[in-house]
C-alpha cells in the first residue's frame, strides 16, 4: 500500500509530526521545556538532548514561538516556557505523547470544512494507519445521521484517526467502542470529570452532551475485509465563547468552564494514547463490558427514532456485539445496531 498519499497534503498550516521520522528539534525543545515546569533549561542541555547544534535550537525556539510557545531567552543560562499555553500543534501534541503503540503521524489544520472528510480523502489516497487530522475549527463538521457538528475555535478538539485494522466492514463499530472509552478516559484522567456513555456514541457528562464520536469506513470489496476506517472525534472541552447555538444550548455542555487547563494539546495527546492502548489490545469482550458500565441509558425509557417517527421503549441492555436491546410496551425486542434514540427524561 502506498504511503505516499500522506506527503501530498497542501496548506496545512503546522508542519506535520512523525515518530517514524526523527523526532523533530521543536518536539524535542518544547518536551524539555515543558517538562521544566518554568524552570531555565540551557542551550547546551538542549542541544544535546536533541543532538543538534545550538543554533538549531534558537531556531527550533524562534519557531514554536512564531506558534505562540511565551519562550524566554536568558542570557548565560537559557530558555524558560512561562506557562503552557493552549496551542493545538503536532509538537505540543507529541510533548505529551510518549510511548504509544499507535505509530501516530499527526496534521494540525487551523481550519477546514470536516477532518473527517479530509481523512477520508487521505485514507483513499493511501494514508497509513495512525494519520491524524485535527483542526482548530471545522466550519462544516459532520455528526451522525447527517447532522451538523458545531466546532468553533479554542473552544474543542476536532479530529480524525485513520485506522486500517484487519478485520470485516461490520467490525468497524467496535472503534466507535474503543473512542468512547477512550474519550470518557481521557476527559477523566485530565480533568477528573465523571462520563458517561449515551449509546451508541455520545459522551455526556451530568445529563448533557459533551463529545461525539462519527466513524465512517470503506470496505474492500474483493476481500469484503475493512479497506480503512476514519474515527472522528470531536469533544466540547470549554463552552464556547459565544455559548453554544439555541437549538443545542439546553442539550450540549463542555466539560471545563471557559479555561481549558493543561490545554488542547495534552487532552488530545492522552485521547490519542488510550485509544492506542485499547485498540493495541483489541480486547473486545472486556471493552464491551466497560462500555456497558459506563451506559447512561440502560433501564430508561427511551423514543427509538424510526424513519417513520418516534416509538416508545424501555432500553434493556448492550449485547457483546454492542447493539442495544429495547422492549416496546407491546413486548416485542429489538436489538438495534445503529439509529438513533433519545432519552425520555422523567
Ligand atoms: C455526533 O455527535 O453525531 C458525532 C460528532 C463527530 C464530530 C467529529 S469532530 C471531528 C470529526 N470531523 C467531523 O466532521 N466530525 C467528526
Amino acid at each position: 500500500m502506498s504511503t505516499q498519499g500522506a506527503n501530498r497534503v497542501d496548506n496545512f498550516f503546522y508542519p506535520r509530526y512523525n515518530r517514524d521520522m526523527k523526532e523533530s528539534v521543536k518536539s524535542i525543545v518544547l518536551r524539555a521545556l515543558t517538562d521544566a515546569c518554568g524552570s531555565c533549561v540551557s542551550g547546551g542541555e538542549l542541544a544535546s538532548g536533541a543532538a543538534v547544534s545550538r543554533n538549531a535550537v534558537w531556531k527550533a525556539v524562534k519557531s514554536l514561538r512564531v506558534e505562540g510557545y511565551d519562550i524566554s531567552a536568558r542570557p548565560n543560562a537559557g530558555y524558560v516556557l512561562k506557562e503552557s499555553p493552549d496551542i493545538l500543534s503536532p509538537e505540543g501534541i507529541s510533548a505529551y505523547l510518549g510511548d504509544c503503540p499507535v505509530n501516530y503521524n499527526i496534521i494540525v489544520k487551523k481550519e477546514t470544512a470536516s477532518t473527517n472528510t479530509d481523512a477520508k480523502r487521505l485514507a483513499a489516497e493511501g494514508a497509513p494507519e495512525g494519520t491524524v487530522i485535527a483542526a482548530e475549527r471545522q466550519t462544516a463538521g459532520r455528526g451522525r445521521l447527517g447532522k451538523s457538528f458545531y466546532s468553533p475555535e479554542k473552544s474543542g478538539v476536532y479530529l480524525s484517526v485513520i485506522m486500517r485494522p484487519e478485520v470485516s466492514y461490520s467490525e468497524a463499530e467496535y472503534l466507535t467502542v474503543i473512542a468512547a472509552l477512550a474519550v470518557c478516559d481521557a476527559i477523566e484522567s485530565v480533568f477528573g470529570a465523571k462520563t458517561g456513555i449515551k449509546w451508541v456514541n455520545d459522551i455526556f457528562i451530568g445529563g448533557k452532551k459533551c463529545a461525539g464520536i462519527l466513524t465512517e469506513a470503506a470496505n474492500d470489496l474483493e476481500s469484503g475485509r475493512l479497506e480503512y476506517a476514519v474515527i472522528g472525534i470531536g469533544v466540547n472541552l470549554a463552552v464556547p465563547k459565544d455559548g453554544f447555538p439555541e437549538e443545542i444550548r439546553d442539550i450540549a455542555c463542555g466539560v471545563c468552564g471557559s479555561e481549558i487547563h493543561g490545554g488542547r494539546s495534552l487532552f488530545t495527546a492522552e485521547l490519542l494514547k488510550r485509544f492506542a492502548d485499547y485498540y493495541a489490545a483489541f480486547d473486545i469482550k472486556s471493552n464491551v463490558e466497560k462500555y456497558r458500565e459506563k451506559s447512561v441509558i440502560i433501564g430508561c425509557p427511551i423514543t427509538v427514532i424510526k424513519p417513520d417517527g418516534g416509538r416508545e421503549a424501555t432500553a434493556e441492555g448492550i449485547d457483546d456485539r454492542c447493539r442495544l436491546i429495547v422492549r416496546y410496551p407491546d413486548g416485542e425486542r429489538e436489538a438495534l445496531s445503529s439509529g438513533e434514540v433519545r432519552i425520555c427524561r422523567q
